[in-house]
């Protein structure tokens, strides 16, 4: 249990009844109706990719342009070991099944290997793509930085090859969905559920500061669920090696912090933003600052003030109101004790964190898929492509993408 005994404070589990298949059963009955009179089945897959999708200062942002592409080129050079996964594996050691996401910039796909049957997932780039969209450094920053890192809550990437025209990059293939779909399936999470998924996202970015490396894309697109219901983050495709400080306005516009917004240099310090947006949206099904046109949620990011819905426990408040701040020295994690801060923090209080570590706790919610059969059901389901992988030939790109 994570949820210290002594305390007498259950985990509140989210069960799903299969009947009614998307309905958290967890909540007050009143909260209950109103989701059965809501929408909240199915998410989309446009819902997902479209309305939030990346932003990288490169292309979407013409104002802010000018001034980030001259300061880019301070950014320090990446110099850091990491593991060895190039050039192990090829497509012919894959048979790809499904497509589990498209972003931005590509497609992962569910795909098992011929040699030791075990099913993994296989994300694939168009070097076209990427080269058009400006995001060369970002994936070679994505593919050293998968490589470097290694903990419990994070993905772990197996190997990367090439063909001519694209990269590939395996990974394990997590089974249990989304973290966004499952709160669009519950509305929200009851209060000790969103303190679960943060204690769990807390140790993954402490992890990934320790390195010295920002992660910059936190938000429940990212997070999967595992077979048992615990966390792992995946898409490094913003993550980066800073010791210093960094420039690129990239990310997603609700979960962005104003300091990136407003194109001054940051730090870890964007990451614990993005936190505090993540625990908002788990709480209250929505993000504070959204708003359909995306220059007026920079607008509200950098002015609006930050509200919470009556329901917030006054901890929860307490601790959102020291992240989502645009006073850098006052939000917490960013502060000289760093994630201890965060840890620390009254809303956190019944967490055990060396036992949450370990994972030797009970989740609130355990995806219903069969373990070891590649059950993909927990994903959308997107429009399969006929894919050209493997072509050889000529390839005009072939110095950009060297390490993988
Ligand atoms: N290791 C994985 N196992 C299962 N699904 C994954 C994995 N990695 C990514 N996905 C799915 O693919 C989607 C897109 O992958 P992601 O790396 O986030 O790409 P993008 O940079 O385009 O957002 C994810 O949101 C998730 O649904
Ligand atoms: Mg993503």
């Amino acid at each position: 249990m994570y949820i210290d005994p002594k305390r007498n404070n259950e985990i509140t589990r989210l069960n799903f009844d299969s009947r009614q298949g998307h309905e958290a059963m967890s909540q007050p009955a009143s909260e209950q109706q109103q989701m059965l009179n809501g929408d909240v089945g199915a998410v989309s897959a446009m819902q997902n990719t479209n309305e939030r999708s990346l932003q990288s200062s490169e292309q979407d942002n013409p104002v802010l342009n000018a001034s980030i592409s001259s300061l880019a080129a301070q950014d320090p050079a990446t110099e850091i070991q990491s593991r060895k996964t190039s050039g192990k594996y090829n497509l012919h050691d894959f048979q790809i099944l499904r497509t589990l996401g498209t972003g931005s910039f590509g497609r992962v796909h569910l795909v098992r290997s011929n040699h030791n049957g075990r099913f993994y997932a296989m994300k694939v780039l168009k070097k076209r793509t990427i080269v058009k969209l400006k995001q060369v450094e970002h994936t070679n920053d994505e593919r050293r930085m998968l490589s470097i890192v290694s903990h419990p809550f994070i993905i772990r990437m197996w190997g990367t090859f090439q063909d001519a025209e694209q990269v590939f990059m395996i990974m394990d293939y997590i089974e249990g969905g989304e973290l966004f779909s499952l709160l669009r399936k519950s509305q929200r999470f009851p209060n000790p559920v969103a303190k679960f998924y943060a204690a769990e996202v807390c140790l993954a970015l402490e992890y990934l500061h320790s390195k010295d490396i920002i992660y910059r894309d936190l938000k429940p697109e990212n997070v999967l669920l595992d077979k048992n219901g615990h966390i792992k983050i995946t898409d490094f495709g913003f993550a980066k090696f800073v010791p210093d400080v960094t420039y690129t306005l990239c990310g997603t516009p609700d979960y962005i912090a104003p300091e990136v917004v407003s194109t001054k240099p940051y730090n870890k310090s964007v990451d614990w933003w993005s936190f505090g947006i993540l625990i908002y949206e788990m709480l209250a099904g929505y993000t504070p600052f959204y708003d359909s046109n995306t220059m007026k949620t920079y607008e509200n990011i950098l002015n609006a003030p930050l509200q919470f819905p009556s329901f917030f426990h006054p901890d929860v408040k307490n601790l959102l109101s020291q992240l989502i701040t645009r006073d850098l020295s006052k939000r917490l994690g960013n502060l000289q004790n760093g994630s201890e801060d965060v840890k620390n923090h009254p809303w956190f209080s019944e967490v055990v964190w060396e036992k949450l570590l370990c994972r030797n706790i009970e989740t609130p919610y355990e995806p219903p898929i069969q373990s070891g059969q590649g059950d993909a059901s927990q994903y959308d389901r997107y429009p399969e492509e006929d894919v050209n992988y493997g072509v050889q030939g000529e390839d005009p790109y072939k110095d950009l993408f060297s390490e993988f």
